[in-house]
């Protein structure tokens, strides 16, 4: 018997089907009543009672693998016989979902286009900087508050090594590197250690800009102010230039839009004063481009600087910054777009 149970083995272990009426037939020829397998269960009577164990041990797992190969077999030809018959080659296939755009994306984009109609080229600088780029040849004093732990992250003990408070940094880079004509406009993230609420936030967006030639002008800044308004905000924008203060530029100056929802007539969105900010702007320094090599007796330039958060915000009526950055796919599938 135990050489029968051995071959069985053999064979089930070596049987194939190509469809599944051969798998039914191997089920009748092995496991049905008459089956040679369950022949072999009802001679197991006669065995003598020593080898009962032993043979009965096998015999069931002979009878486990038949019961198993078949199934397996019966399996696998199912599912390619499925497929055969699901297989509509004309079928529309089911829709990929598109990802958006993210808003901030979006309007950094916005914001370039416009620029780079005016002549500006993308540059691009580290996030982290060391401080002569973010502050020393930007013309902060030394004990100047933005420096501070308060407002600036270090990233090691050495308080030469820091992340960007402001994309200026990039107009030191560039000028160090590019003798005028200089015209460059620099997108990109910036961190301040800033408890974060709806207000504000420990990192967000800035797109920088920077002209430095001979003769430019502050009516050039204004000009250049006012197409930017337009384009982004609509031909009907008006601004205004209010008197400010940075380190790098020299007059500088805040500029605001007319509110963009009440078209200048006054909404709780502009505090009822008709008017938003939106950036800051000014002469670069003559001190600034003394430290990066410009000679400043030739050349003047202007810069200006803003938060594309807030410029989205504008836009598009957001009033949390904190949406920008949680991935709620409910905010985010708002914003489509063409490119
Ligand atoms: N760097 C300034 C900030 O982070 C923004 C700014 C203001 C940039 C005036 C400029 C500028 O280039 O001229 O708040």
């Amino acid at each position: 018997m135990i050489d029968k149970i051995n071959q069985l083995r053999a064979e089930i272990e070596a049987a194939t089907a190509a469809d599944l009426k051969e798998v039914e037939a191997l089920r009748i020829k092995y496991l049905s009543k008459k089956g040679e397998v369950s022949l072999l269960m009802q001679d197991f009577r006669n065995v003598p009672a020593e080898q009962k164990r032993e043979l009965g041990q096998k015999l069931n797992e002979l009878k486990t693998l038949a019961g198993e190969r078949i199934a397996a077999l019966r399996e696998s030809l199912e599912n390619v016989e499925s497929v055969d018959v699901d297989l509509d080659l004309t079928r529309t296939p089911s829709p990929l979902p598109l990802g958006t755009r993210h808003p901030l994306s979006l309007v950094r984009d916005e914001i370039v286009d416009i620029f780079s109609r005016l002549g500006c080229t993308i540059a691009e600088g580290p996030e982290i900087e060391d401080d002569w780029h973010v502050f020393s040849s930007l013309n902060f004093a030394a004990d100047h508050p933005a420096r501070d732990m308060q407002d600036t992250f270090f990233v090691t003990r050495n308080p030469d090594v820091l992340l960007r408070t402001h994309t200026s940094s990039v107009q030191s880079r560039v000028m160090e590197k590019t003798q005028p004509p200089i015209r460059i406009i620099c997108p990109g993230r910036v961190y301040r250690n800033e408890a974060i609420s709806a207000r504000a936030h420990c990192f967000f967006h800035q797109v920088e800009v920077l002209y430095v030639d001979e003769h430019v002008s502050f009516a050039d800044l204004r000009q250049a102010l006012l197409y930017f308004a337009r384009e982004m905000f609509g031909p009907d924008t008006k601004i205004r230039l209010r008197p400010s203060y940075f380190p790098f530029t020299e007059p500088s100056a805040e500029m605001d839009i007319s509110c963009n929802l009440c078209g200048g007539k006054g909404c709780s969105f502009c505090k009822h004063t008709g008017w938003v900010e939106i950036l800051g702007c000014g002469m670069v320094d003559p001190n600034v481009l003394e430290a990066c090599g410009i000679d400043s007796t030739k050349y003047s330039g202007y810069a200006l600087g803003m938060g594309v958060e807030r410029i989205t915000n504008l836009k598009y009526q957001i009033n949390d910054l904190r949406m920008f950055s949680e991935n709620d796919k409910r905010f985010l599938e708002q914003f489509r777009s063409a490119r």
